[in-house]
C-alpha cells in the first residue's frame, strides 16, 4: 500500500520534471523548474495531491500522509516551507524542482485551504533565506 501510493506520487511528479537539468546548480534561487504550475492550487494539484489527497485530508493505512485540514503545524509558515524544500522521511524534498515563488505559493495555499485560515503572507524572499548554498534537497529518482 505504502509503496504503491509513493510510486504513484513520484510518477506524477517525474512526468513533469527533468531531473538531470538541475544537477549542476549550486544555488537554486534561479532554478528554471520543470514543474510549470504557478499558483498554489495548480502546484497542489500537480505535485502534492497524489500523497496528501484532494481535500488535504491525508491518508492513513500502511502509509501515513498527514492531513492539512485543521493542522496547527501550519501556523508557522517556515515549517511547511522547510518540509517542501528539504523533505522529511517519506516525503521527498522539492527544493530542486520548485522555485522560491512556487514554494511561497504552495505554502500560502495549504495555509489558507482545507478549512485553514492562516495569513497568506509568506514571501519568496523568506523562502530564499531558508535555502543554503550547498543544500542537498534530494532528488525524486
Ligand atoms: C510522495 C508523497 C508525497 C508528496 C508528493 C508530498 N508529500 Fe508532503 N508528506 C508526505 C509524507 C509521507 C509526510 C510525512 C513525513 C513524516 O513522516 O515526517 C509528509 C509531510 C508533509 C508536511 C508536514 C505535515 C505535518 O503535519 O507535519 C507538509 C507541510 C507537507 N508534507 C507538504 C507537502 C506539500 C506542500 C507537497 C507538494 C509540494 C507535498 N507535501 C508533497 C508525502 C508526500
Amino acid at each position: 500500500m505504502k509503496k504503491s501510493l509513493l510510486s504513484l506520487g513520484l510518477a506524477s511528479v517525474l512526468s513533469v520534471v527533468s531531473v538531470a537539468s538541475f544537477a549542476d546548480s549550486a544555488v537554486m534561487n534561479d532554478v528554471t523548474t520543470g514543474i510549470e504550475a504557478k499558483t498554489g492550487k495548480e502546484i497542489y494539484q500537480t505535485v502534492c495531491i497524489s500523497c496528501h489527497m484532494a481535500e488535504g485530508k491525508g491518508a492513513k493505512g500502511a502509509g501515513q500522509f498527514p492531513a492539512f485540514a485543521n493542522n496547527m503545524r501550519l501556523m508557522a509558515a517556515e515549517y511547511p516551507a522547510y518540509i517542501v524544500l528539504y523533505g522529511q522521511k517519506g516525503m521527498p524534498g522539492f527544493g530542486n524542482y520548485l522555485d522560491d515563488d512556487q514554494i511561497a505559493a504552495i505554502v500560502n495555499y495549504i495555509r489558507t485551504s482545507f478549512g485553514n485560515d492562516f495569513k497568506p503572507d509568506f514571501t519568496p524572499e523568506q523562502v530564499a533565506k531558508m535555502r543554503k548554498p550547498d543544500a542537498d534537497y534530494g532528488t525524486l529518482d
